[in-house]
């Protein structure tokens, strides 16, 4: 399976798909769910600090026999460990923990009121020191984007936000791609909580795809980046099996009414 990427501002590719592994907190279910996804291609996983999973995929990697540049490692500053030593001491941890002496990508998880400034400063060393190869953010509105100029010496090459046919947010869309942001869809299958809308299987069968790769296509088509979980090898299988069709101008047509501002997650839209 050949998967696409798509070009960061600093340079950098990114795989327009990856693993998210948000609640695989069990080794369990993430070596298996690990190991399909390097079976079927994937070559980007998603952790952050806060999954509790970083030395799951820092073993895992490692025993799966691939190089460090033939994978691409995201991980986030959990919202706890926000503020200047805090932060590098987490990130210290995180490298140790993901086995490695750097990450393909640093996120802040959440714009947290006035200590998202002086982390973002932990962000941009990790990335001048090598240890960051790319930077960003995750869940900030444009507002909180717009707000960076002010005070970033380097702008985030991604925003990674709640993004599926249920809660399209093409404002936020524009802005990033307007501002050399990638963008990244977490929770591109909307939680798994709205599986039987009637258009998306429409067009499902419409393409002989199935709903959920419909969902993903639909994120891929705008050039966006999506990490979809999944636990379920046949699933992790399916969701990265979308690279052979395209969704028409009527399916786009169709699925552009399908917005219901469906947040699945939390909702940083009134975050000061
Ligand atoms: N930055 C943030 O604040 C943030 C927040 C949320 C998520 N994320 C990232 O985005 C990733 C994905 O988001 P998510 O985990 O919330 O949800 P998701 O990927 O939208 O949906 C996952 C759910 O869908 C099910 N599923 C997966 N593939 C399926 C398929 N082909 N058919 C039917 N059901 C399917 C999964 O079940 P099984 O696992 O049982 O197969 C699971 O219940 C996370 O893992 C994480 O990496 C980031």
């Amino acid at each position: 399976m050949s998967v696409p990427s798509l070009e960061l501002n600093d340079g950098h590719k990114i795989p327009q798909i990856g693993l998210g592994l948000w609640q695989v907190k069990d080794q369990t279910e993430f070596n298996p769910s690990f190991t399909a996804g390097i079976e079927a291609g994937y070559r980007h996983f998603d952790s952050a600090q806060a999954y509790d999973n970083e030395q799951f995929l820092g073993e895992a990697w490692k025993a799966s026999g691939l190089k460090r540049d033939e994978i691409f490692l995201t991980t986030k500053i959990a919202v706890q460990n926000f503020g200047e030593n805090k932060s590098k001491r987490a990130f210290a941890e995180s490298l140790e923990n993901l086995q490695t002496d750097y990450v393909d990508l640093l996120l802040l998880h959440f714009p947290v009121t006035i200590l998202r400034k002086k982390t973002w400063r932990t962000v941009e060393e990790a990335y001048k020191a090598g240890q960051a190869r790319s930077i960003g953010v995750s869940n900030y509105t444009i507002r909180h984007l717009e707000e960076m100029k002010d005070y970033a010496e380097v702008l985030p090459d991604v925003n990674q936000v709640e993004l599926h046919v249920f809660l399209q947010q093409p404002e936020l869309i524009k802005y990033c791609q307007d501002n050399g942001i990638v963008v990244e869809a977490y929770s591109p299958l909307a939680h798994a909580k709205a599986m039987n809308n009637a258009v998306v299987a429409k067009i499902a069968a419409k393409h002989g795809k199935t709903y959920a790769q419909v969902m993903l296509r639909w994120l891929i088509q705008q050039d966006l980046v999506v990490l979809p979980k999944s636990v379920t090898p046949s699933r992790v299988k399916e969701n990265i099996d979308i690279f052979d069709f395209e969704l028409d101008s009527t399916d786009l047509t169709e699925l552009a009414t399908q917005d219901q501002d469906l947040r699945t997650c939390w909702s940083p839209v009134h975050v000061p």
